[in-house]
Parts: structure tokens; C-alpha cells; sequence
């Protein structure tokens, strides 16, 4: 799945922009929410998404919490119109207890996802798995769009890869263009994040169309 991040979209037309990438082939929609305190950046939160819910209601809404309270703030988002919250293992509120977390979201009738910041290792997320339906691999310092790609995280997919059952899926966010998205499908991610490289491109058909080229080989 091609899942262009609106972090990258004009706000002063969020559902021109939005209705643009999706007609030129992207999947679905994420949503990066940030509090200047997980992350070194504030983005926006439910209050603004939520206005995209009526404008897409068939539109699967992927929301990346990068914020302390993900738990806290969980019910806002699903009210907003997500289908799957995503929450990171080093955010306060959470850490002592990642099930816990995980079990309250998904109490809330969305998908549930849990992510990890470059430098925690993987071994964060394994004893969860079994209570997630994604996991997300930061492949970028989360707080910004349009960073270098790490190529050292694409291990992390490779550990969880077999670890996965048929419903779960990896996800990948950050730096991710025409030429490391193969790098992160044969590493076996199923869902790639792209800020710039499609919200940036000046034909983002044509831009959609190269990121899935090589999603067409086996791997
Ligand atoms: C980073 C965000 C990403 C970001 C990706 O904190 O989680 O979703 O928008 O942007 P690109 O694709 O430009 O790296
Ligand atoms: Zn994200």
C-alpha cells in the first residue's frame, strides 16, 4: 500500500490535496500527529483531520500518535474518524505497560499499531505483537517530512518479517522515494509512508507509478 502522509500536503487545501494523491493512485491517507514533546515538532491533531472524515468516508485513515499521552488522546482521534491508531513504545504514558496501551486503543473498535523511534531496538516490540495489527518501522527521526532514509532500520522488518501472522502487516515512514521503497519491499514491509515524494512531486500520478514499480517483482 502507498499511503502518502498529508504532513507533506498544503493545509490551505487539505482535501483538494488529499482527493489529488488518492485519484492518482495512493492507497490511503497518514496522519502524523505531533505534541513538542515526543517529538521535537507540534503538526496538528484531531480537531483538523477530523474535517477530512465527511469529505472521504470510504477512506481508511492511518494515524501515527507522536505525542506523550497516546492512550489519553486515543478516543479524540477515533471520534475523528481513525481506523487504526498507531502509538510509539517510548511515549510515558505507555511504556510500562505496551499491552495495556495496546488493548485500551483497540477497545475503541480501530486497528491498532506500535512503532519505535531508530535507536530503540526491536526487542521493544516483539513481547506486543500478538495484541497489534501493525507495526511501524521509523526509517527518519520522527518530527519532520523530507529526511534521509536510514537504511540500518530496514533489520528491524527483517527480524519482525517472519514473525508476522496473515493479518498483521509492517509499515515503513520516512525517506521513502522511488529508490529505497525497494529496499524496504524485499526487507518485507507491506505499507510505505510517503510525505514528499508524492505530495512534492509535480506529477504525482506519474510519481505514485514509480513508487510501485518495484512492488510488481516477487521478493
Ligand atoms: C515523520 C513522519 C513521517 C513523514 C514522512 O515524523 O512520521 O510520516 O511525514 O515524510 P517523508 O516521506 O518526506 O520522509
Ligand atoms: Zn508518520
Amino acid at each position: 500500500m502507498i499511503v502518502p502522509s498529508i504532513l507533506s500536503a498544503d493545509f490551505s487545501r487539505l482535501a483538494e490535496d488529499c482527493r489529488d494523491v488518492l485519484s492518482a493512485g495512493a492507497d490511503f491517507l497518514h496522519i502524523d500527529v505531533m505534541d513538542g514533546h515526543l517529538v521535537p515538532n507540534i503538526s496538528f491533531a484531531a480537531p483538523v483531520f477530523k474535517w477530512l472524515r465527511p469529505v472521504f468516508p470510504e477512506v481508511f485513515l492511518d494515524v501515527h500518535l507522536m505525542i506523550d499521552e497516546p492512550v489519553r488522546y486515543a478516543p479524540d482521534m477515533v471520534k475523528a474518524g481513525a481506523n487504526n491508531v498507531t502509538f510509539h513504545v517510548e511515549a510515558p504514558e505507555v511504556s510500562a505497560d505496551l499491552i495495556g496501551a495496546a488493548q485500551a486503543i483497540r477497545k475503541l473498535g480501530c486497528h491498532v499499531g506500535i512503532t519505535l523511534k531508530p535507536a530503540t531496538p526491536i526487542d521493544r516490540v516483539l513481547p506486543v505483537l500478538d495484541y497489534v495489527d501493525l507495526v511501524l518501522i521509523m526509517s527518519v527521526e520522527p518530527g519532520f517530512g523530507g529526511q534521509k532514509f536510514m537504511q540500518d532500520q530496514l533489520e528491524k522488518a527483517r527480524i519482525l518479517r517472519p514473525l508476522m501472522k496473515t493479518h498483521q502487516r509492517i509499515e515503513i515512514d520516512g525517506g521513502i522515494d522511488a529508490t529505497t521503497i525497494d529496499l524496504a519491499y524485499q526487507a518485507g514491509v507491506d505499507w510505505f509512508v510517503t510525505g514528499s515524494s508524492v505530495f512534492g512531486a509535480k506529477d504525482r500520478r506519474a510519481a505514485i507509478h514509480s513508487l510501485r514499480t518495484p512492488l510488481q517483482q516477487p521478493r
